[in-house]
């Protein structure tokens, strides 16, 4: 059977790393707009290129994230979507046009959120996820996926993590309140070692 899964949580709370895991596990399309932005950061479009909202920490304008994610809904037949919704705007298109069979919350306090987001180094060739600390790559500064250089995200350097903590804070904490009103919240403690969160997630996305 195919998943429909929502990964929700704060800049920082491993939604790509645990995504990643999850579309390989269960051969799922991972749909994230964070990585459908930064692809096409100097798109243009009637509200100006992406690439400004993104280094000032902002939301890239809904009709710009909805249409990418109605096309990238439609070709999947299961996937794992991360990055989406980030306002309750987001979320009542997104529940117009597809259903969900799991939404999980990765809860991560915010003083891990700067640490991870900061420490985070990732490879300009394949994308692959590193952290200086946690998941540190075998050589310093070489992707051990594919020998590329491993860079710092604009957007991860610490003013600009505040910054998009705080609009995680104002735009998104409502989404999750929306899921959890609703019923169909699931809650897991993202503070563990990524296969212990994955461990989790698999046994909520298989109950
Ligand atoms: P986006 O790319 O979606 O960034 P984000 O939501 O801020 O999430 P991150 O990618 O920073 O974190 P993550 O939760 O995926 O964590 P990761 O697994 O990498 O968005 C970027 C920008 O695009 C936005 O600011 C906005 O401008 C725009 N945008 C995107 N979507 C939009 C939308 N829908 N509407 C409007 N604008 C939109 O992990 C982080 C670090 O921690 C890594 O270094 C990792 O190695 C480490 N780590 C992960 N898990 C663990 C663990 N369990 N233990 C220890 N370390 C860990």
């Amino acid at each position: 059977m195919s998943h429909r899964i929502l990964l929700l949580g704060a800049p920082g709370a491993g939604k790509g790393t645990q995504s990643k895991k999850l579309a390989e596990e269960y051969d799922l399309e991972h749909v994230t707009t964070g990585d459908a932005l930064r692809a096409n950061k100097d798109m243009e479009t009637e509200y100006g290129t992406p690439r400004s909202f993104m280094e000032a920490g902002e939301l890239v304008p809904d009709p710009v994230v909805n249409e990418i994610v109605e096309a990238a809904l439609a070709e999947a037949d299961g996937f794992v979507l991360d990055g989406y919704p980030r306002n309750l705007d987001q979320a009542e298109y997104l529940s117009e046009i597809t259903d969900l069979d799991a939404v999980i919350y990765l809860d991560v306090d915010e003083d891990v959120l700067v640490d991870r987001l900061t420490g985070r180094r990732v490879c300009d060739e394949c994308g692959a996820n590193y952290h200086v600390d946690f998941q540190p790559p075998e050589e310093p500064g070489v992707c051990d996926e594919c020998g590329g250089d491993l860079i710092q995200r604009e957007d991860d350097q610490e003013d600009t993590a505040r910054e998009r903590l705080e609009v995680y804070r104002e735009n998104t904490e409502p989404v999750i309140e929306h899921f959890r009103d609703e019923g169909v919240l699931v809650e897991v403690d993202g503070e563990g070692t990524p296969n212990e969160v994955f461990d989790e997630i698999t046994d909520v996305v298989e109950s």
